[in-house]
């Protein structure tokens, strides 16, 4: 337990001494959602965006916890979902459904006819196949629907390979010598109504200057879908913006100021042209932090293992892309500190949250926190191992 002497900043910058008092007495592992800080991130990006009259769409696929999807709502943000079980929660969260937007590059017949149901603003389109799936559906319905072609653009994000999405070696999207044919479709096909383009390139992009390198190869690529009197209403320009995920302590959120300025800058479009922009990570990752108790401490000849409750089932990032999570002991004030590789429980070595962390001296029963895990954290949780489902905590 924490002493009445101890500075809570001492402990974590994020969590107060009341806060971790009250962690002592919850059942680990569970996610805690701050979300005050979640509406500070909000409130950042909203304000800027406005400045350009950009709109943002939330990709759901980043966190699709109630409470956190009811903040991001009440911001007047949009939806993009990838799955007919996202559209369904973005409709039952009260998303409005001409801000709903659905990509994914395989659609099931179930789920178009879903979002047919809904009329929601556009499918991105991934292929010609499903465009003439779409077609035919929403034909059926005596519906015309709204698409966008999501293009791959062939631009490198500079990012993990297992999250870049926008080169040609990738899965996603209509490649530039389907164009052609594309535009014939689209002139046979009179159940679908083409309002733009569809661009994302990856994901938790730091070099910002990948943005640049985006503008320019879509201003390339509307100007030639232009010239070839397609008419584009809409630009969306995906999402990707990364977040520190080693100082989660400085209050700054990302960097939107800048972000949406080289979209300003950068991206040629007209007054009548809307931009749509789909951000997931830099929207909630801050927010998130995964807090696990420690179950045993071995020592080891040359490694000391601390065992905690929280697994690769309940936070998958560290094991599937060697991710980096900061990693606190906030119950220990211990001024002797030592190196531990922090693992979990499951039967598997890349069960590994990060090696050679260094920790105050730290025994069983302190609670450790796996910062920055607002963002594909709770929502690639699984129950592998027959685990229970993760826990989840509000701030007040
Ligand atoms: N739009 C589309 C079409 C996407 O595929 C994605 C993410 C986003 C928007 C949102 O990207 P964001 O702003 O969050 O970077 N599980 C991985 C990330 C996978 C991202 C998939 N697509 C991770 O944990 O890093």
């Amino acid at each position: 337990m924490i002493s009445e002497d101890v500075s809570p900043m001492t402990l974590s910058q994020m969590f107060n001494r009341e806060q971790i008092e009250k962690f002592n007495t919850l059942n680990t592992p569970f996610y805690y959602y701050d979300i005050s800080l979640l509406s500070n991130t909000l409130t950042a990006c909203t304000t800027e965006a406005n400045k350009y009259g950009f709109h943002v769409h939330y990709a759901l696929k980043a966190n699709f916890d109630q409470k956190v999807l009811e903040t991001i709502r009440s911001f007047g943000i949009g939806a993009d979902c990838v799955s007919g079980g996202e559209v369904r929660r973005a409709v039952e969260v009260g998303f409005e459904n001409k801000k709903i937007v659905f990509a994914g590059v395989g659609k099931s017949d179930a789920e178009i006819n879903f979002a047919l149901d809904h009329e929601i603003l556009c499918f991105n389109v991934e292929s010609i196949q499903e465009l003439e799936v779409i077609n035919k559906l929403a034909g059926l319905k005596g519906k015309k629907a709204s698409v966008a072609l999501r293009i791959n653009p062939n631009v490198n994000a500079y990012t993990h390979k297992y999250i870049t999405t926008g080169l040609e070696e990738n899965k996603f999207g209509i490649n530039q010598w389907e164009f052609e044919k594309v535009l014939v479709a689209l002139k046979s096909l009179q159940n679908v109504n083409c309002i733009g383009l569809h661009f994302h390139i990856g994901s938790q992009i730091t070099d910002l200057n990948v943005f640049k390198s985006l503008c320019i190869k879509v201003n390339e690529i509307v100007n030639w879908f232009q010239e070839r009197h397609l008419t584009i209403k809409v630009i969306n320009v995906g999402g990707g913006l990364g977040v520190d995920y080693y100082n989660p302590d400085t209050n700054k959120v990302a960097d939107f100021e800048t972000y949406f300025k080289i979209f300003d800058l950068f991206l040629e479009r007209t007054a009548q042209q809307e931009v749509h922009f789909e951000l997931g990570r830099a929207l909630v990752a801050q927010s998130g932090t995964l807090i696990s108790r420690v179950l045993y401490v071995k020592h080891g000849q040359v490694t000391n293992f601390a065992i905690l409750d929280a697994g690769m089932t309940e936070l998958m990032r560290p094991a599937l892309y060697q991710a980096y999570h900061k990693i606190e002991n906030i119950s220990s004030q211990d001024q002797n500190s030592a190196r531990y590789d922090v693992v979990g429980p499951i039967c598997e070595s890349t069960d590994c949250f990060g090696k050679a962390v260094e920790l105050p001296e730290t025994k069983r029963g302190d609670l450790i926190a796996i910062r920055t895990a607002g963002a594909y954290g709770e929502v690639m949780a699984s129950n592998y191992n027959l685990r229970d489902r993760v826990n989840v905590v509000y701030s007040k």
